[in-house]
């Protein structure tokens, strides 16, 4: 188990207090319509590295299943507690029949990856042919970059493990891994001290503290 997944383990309990403080609260929301405007609105889709599944259960709809998959049992055990199908796994195996997954999403995971490119070459031999990708990341160009590296080089005990990436890295890893990236946005154009947060979605730029890529598989 790698030093990131012990230390969600760790911070579990706590972990959603964020979405209901209130600036959370508005951040999740700006992220929830970002993921959800960037993922199909039907079929059977996986969260890889779910957490306490917080995002799967407002994603999931008539439609739209979502099953969560996370490492960290301790996180794990809050989505099945919100009702979710929630399976014990690590991204770089995924403990999944292939070709049945529609498509595949990751809200802020991939920082925390020992092998980010290992985790998407699993994904894309798992899910259906031609399955989508679409991954959430903060933006390393961003003041929401410099504040989280911020707190993970003052001891953090979850942002000390995590390595950020600007858009163009994360576009080569999806590319290397057999991905075309076919959509781009960004939200969270507010900084990380204001406590009213602009959570409209906008071309990508330095301007957002966090960036989603939609792919296809290539
Ligand atoms: C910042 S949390 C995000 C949780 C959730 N997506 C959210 O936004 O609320 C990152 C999650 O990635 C998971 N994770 C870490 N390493 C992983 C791996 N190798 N495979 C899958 N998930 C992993 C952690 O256990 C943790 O729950």
């Amino acid at each position: 188990m790698s030093d990131a997944i012990r230390a969600f383990d760790l911070v579990a309990v706590t972990y959603d207090d964020w979405y209901n403080h209130p600036q959370g609260r508005q951040v999740f929301d700006a992220e929830l319509k970002a993921v959800d405007m960037h993922i199909p609105k039907e079929g059977i889709g996986l969260e890889l590295g779910a957490g306490t599944g917080i995002f799967a259960e407002h994603l999931t709809g008539v439609r739209r299943t979502v099953v969560c998959l996370d490492p960290s049992g301790e996180m794990l055990k809050k989505a099945a507690e919100r009702g979710m199908a929630s399976v014990l796994g690590v991204g770089e195996a995924l403990p999944l029949r292939v070709g049945v997954l529609d498509f595949t999403y990751m809200v802020t995971v991939l920082e925390f990856l020992d092998e980010p490119a290992a985790v998407l070459g699993e994904i894309r031999e798992t899910a259906k042919e031609g399955a989508e990708l679409t991954l959430l990341f903060i933006n390393s160009e961003s003041a929401w970059g410099d504040f989280y590296r911020d707190i993970g080089s003052k001891g953090d005990p979850v942002f000390r493990h995590a390595r950020l990436y600007t858009m163009v890295e994360v576009e080569a890893l999806m590319t290397v891994s057999g991905y075309s990236v076919t959509e781009r946005a960004g939200t969270l154009t507010t900084q990380p001290m204001e406590t009213e947060v602009e959570g409209a979605i906008t071309e990508p730029s330095s301007e957002n503290g966090v960036i989603v890529l939609r792919a296809h598989a290539s």
